[in-house]
């Protein structure tokens, strides 16, 4: 039986917006939505960490049915880690998902599979969800090992995880040769992906587990390509960059189906 996967969409501001600026952009792209809107689709919005607790307030005070996420975390709890951030200090702040070893992370800070896998279990641990991202290079891609990659970045990801937490998990696919390019891939080869990645869960889980995933695709999203990449039956939405930075493109995506 298939599982209803409700459609999320996640936006990543990446290292943009002050804290004075997320509100304002909360706050348009709140204007934007509505209510049906978020009966259909969770929205999720990521700013860097020190608009975190300013997006809580706004999304408090407002009634605001936008979800927050973070862009990272650390496995450790508390102690002497200079300029990290624990689990607890996010879920403190209403934050729901994290973003885990986004590619830009493992080519500029030493992301590796092993530590996507400690912050996985660390944000489980605090009862967020993560969002865990895999994706293949250019290179990778041309070389026909696109499969392979994501397969072994996903069992880097979920090693030593119990297999009944497989379904709280949420997988981004993320070719790296489509991230803030503009070249998005195509949706047949998105969908294809998303499947491989589906079977894997399958193989770690199980079928019921894998069917609960939701899994996201993300690399030069935008309106015009979106209803396109949700046709596919293993996509169950986006991580979206670039576009979210604009309230009203990151709420045409979330209105996809409209
Ligand atoms: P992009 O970024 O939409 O700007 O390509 C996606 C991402 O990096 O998550």
């Amino acid at each position: 039986m298939m599982a209803d996967r409700k459609p999320l969409m996640v936006a990543n501001w990446k290292m943009n917006a002050t804290h004075l600026d997320a509100i304002q952009m909360i706050q348009k792209l709140s204007y934007r939505l509505e209510l049906d809107d978020f009966d259909k689709v969770d929205v999720v919005v990521a700013p860097p960490f020190t608009a975190l607790r300013s997006a809580q307030t706004v999304i408090e005070a407002d009634r605001m049915w936008i979800q927050l996420g973070a862009q990272n975390v650390y496995w450790e709890d508390k102690g002497a880690f200079t300029g990290e951030i624990s689990p607890t200090m996010l879920a403190k702040l209403g934050v729901g998902y994290v973003i885990i070893g986004h590619s830009e992370r493992r080519q500029h800070f030493g992301e590796t599979d092993d530590t996507v896998n400690k912050r996985t279990r660390a944000t489980l641990s605090s009862e967020m969800t993560p969002i865990i991202c895999i994706g293949e290079t250019l290179e990778q891609r041309d070389l026909g090992q696109a499969e392979e990659t994501v397969v072994s970045q996903l069992e880097g990801a979920l090693s030593r995880l119990p297999r009944e937490q497989i379904s709280e998990l949420v997988v981004a696919y993320e070719p790296v040769w489509a991230i803030g390019t503009g070249r998005n891939a195509l949706p047949d080869d998105a969908g294809l992906m998303a499947e491989v990645i589906r079977e894997s869960l399958i193989q770690k889980g199980s079928s019921e587990a894998a069917e609960m995933v939701r899994i996201l695709y993300g690399g030069s999203v935008n309106p015009g390509n979106i209803k396109d990449l949700m046709a596919k039956k293993h996509i169950d939405g986006a991580l979206v960059g670039g576009a979210s930075l604009d309230p009203d493109m990151f709420a045409a995506i979330v209105r996809y189906r409209l």
